[in-house]
């Protein structure tokens, strides 16, 4: 973790001084909020940032009025993330400007790209600094900076390169249980209507060994389940190994590294792209109790005609040849995957294709998208010749059809005593507990009304539940209920 080296180190101790200073003259704790949007990647950068600025003494704020530092951890994925973000910091005009202290932070993927920094610092002035994605390392000297200007202007470090000293930053996990632990930054594929490439550059694989450290303390401190994340995992070290490093290993032999650590309980993955799933990673997915019984594999069009003018690389037929083989080798496991819909040029037919496909393969869960413009990516130049009103009739017959095969699939589920590894109280009621299943389906599970089994576990009822079930409790839950994104049970025995 942090030591003793140059730049960076310099800059946390001077942030760290002021933290104190203040907490000293205020008799409170400098502090901050970090509002996320975005996938996974995103989430674990704001985890490390988080560890980074508690670390500099600093302390978690319960909401964005309260706090000194906001970070707005940006998406740009699809245009209503953007609207979302572009909201929340319009309304923070009048809170930055009144206390002195106070700063605005913006990261993720949209400071990066020159559209989105433009109107960043025109339309926004009163930001403090920007950063790019993935560049925590960077975090400190932002804050140095722009808290020892006399006038302010915006610190913008996205031209910076980024700030590598440290290959494992502190990192404060939101999840105790549940680690997300980062493989590799940016993503090489260029399909044609996607952002990230160019908002978070090309890829780059993160030394195994500290993956391995990384992913052997979250085990040590309590995490029962890790997740590897990555634009396109399968491709983890094909930079370092074109780079002369025949050694470095496969996505394969580094999730099977991790699969072996004694006490993991759950190995999830994702995102996995089709055109680079191998052989010898099938083999290891079905080797491992450990590793899930799920993989996320975006499809994105079932027509052979729009996956080529989306750059994807692979066919429908070499995509059902995949799903073939991942269900001979891992019987039962669960295949999620993305859509589009309304790509330019999407004909009826090629519509046809998809929903063709789908019904081929039955996905057990997806997570569908209406095609969003990005600007600077090839297809935002494209002419749309789908009207709106169609797009949006494809996109429900699309979403009906996906909703009957994930009523279909959790259906199966019906009767079972499943494996659910706990993540909380569910979010609309007190009563029931939420998790998921080593195939990705969340469970809702409540407490049988009689227990003959169990007193602690009545006694808990009513009562702070969280005492006897909490995060990370392994338990087993008999299913009782089938819905289209999640399964109802009643609690059986811990696992
Ligand atoms: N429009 C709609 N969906 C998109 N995705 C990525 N870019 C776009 C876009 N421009 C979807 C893809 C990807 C998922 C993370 O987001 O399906 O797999
Ligand atoms: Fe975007 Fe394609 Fe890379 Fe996924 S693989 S991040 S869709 S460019």
């Amino acid at each position: 973790m942090i030591s003793n080296m140059k730049n960076i180190d310099f800059y946390i101790d001077a942030i760290r001084s002021r933290a104190e200073e203040f907490h000293i003259n205020e008799g409170r704790p400098l502090s901050y909020f970090i509002r996320t949007f975005g996938c996974q990647q995103n989430d674990n950068d704001s985890e490390i940032s988080a560890g980074l600025l508690e670390h500099m003494s600093l302390e978690a704020a319960p909401n964005i009025e309260e706090a000194d530092v906001v970070i707005f951890n940006t998406c740009s994925v699809r245009e209503n993330a953007d609207r979302r973000f572009y909201g929340n910091l319009g309304n923070l005009k009048t809170w930055r400007s009144e206390e002195k202290q106070r700063r605005i932070g913006v990261m993720g993927c949209m400071p990066g790209q020159d559209t989105h920094n433009s109107v960043l610092k025109e339309s926004f002035p009163y930001i403090d600094f920007l950063l790019n994605a993935g560049d925590m390392g960077n975090l400190p000297r932002a804050l140095y900076e722009s808290s020892s200007q006399k006038k302010h202007s915006i610190v913008d470090l996205t031209d910076q390169a980024k700030e590598m000293t440290y290959p494992s930053l502190p990192v404060k996990r939101e999840n105790k249980h549940r680690a997300l632990i980062s493989i590799m930054s940016g993503c090489n594929n260029f399909c044609t209507y996607c952002i990230v490439p160019y908002a978070r550059g090309r890829e780059s694989s993160r030394d195994p060994l500290v993956i391995l450290a990384e992913a052997r303390a979250a085990v040590d401190n309590g995490a029962k389940e890790i997740m590897l994340i990555g634009q396109n995992v399968n491709s983890y070290g094909n930079d370092m190994r074109s780079k002369g490093e025949k050694d470095f290993p496969s996505f394969a032999r580094l999730i099977e590294e991790i699969a072996r650590i004694p006490d993991l309980s759950v190995l999830r993955y994702m995102t996995s792209h089709p055109k680079d799933l191998s052989d010898e990673l099938i083999e290891v997915i079905g080797k491992y109790e450990t590793i899930e019984a799920h993989i996320h594999l975006p499809l994105q069009s079932g027509s052979n005609r729009l996956l080529k003018k989306m750059n994807r690389r692979y066919t429908a037929e070499h995509y059902l040849e995949l799903v073939n083989k991942l269900r001979s080798a891992r019987p039962g496991i669960s295949i999620s995957t993305d859509i589009i819909v309304g790509f330019p040029g999407e004909t009826e037919e090629d519509f046809e294709d998809t929903l063709r496909l789908m019904e081929t393969v039955k996905f057990d869960r997806a997570f569908t998208f209406i095609y969003s413009p990005r600007s600077g990516t090839p297809a935002a130049d494209w002419s749309q010749n789908v009207s709106d009103l169609d797009i949006q009739e494809r996109f429900e017959r699309l979403l009906d059809l996906q909703n009957k095969h994930s009523v279909e699939s959790n259906e199966r589920c019906l009767g079972k005593n499943l494996y659910v590894l706990v993540s909380g109280l569910s979010k609309t009621d007190d009563e029931t507990f939420s998790g998921r299943t080593k195939d990705d389906r969340l469970v809702n599970f409540s407490l049988p009304e009689e227990s003959e089994t169990d007193d602690q576990i009545l006694t808990a009822r009513g009562k702070p539940l969280s005492s006897t079930i909490a995060d990370g409790s392994e338990v087993f839950v008999k299913i009782t209920k089938a819905k289209a994104h999640s399964l109802e049970g009643v609690f059986v025995g811990l696992a």
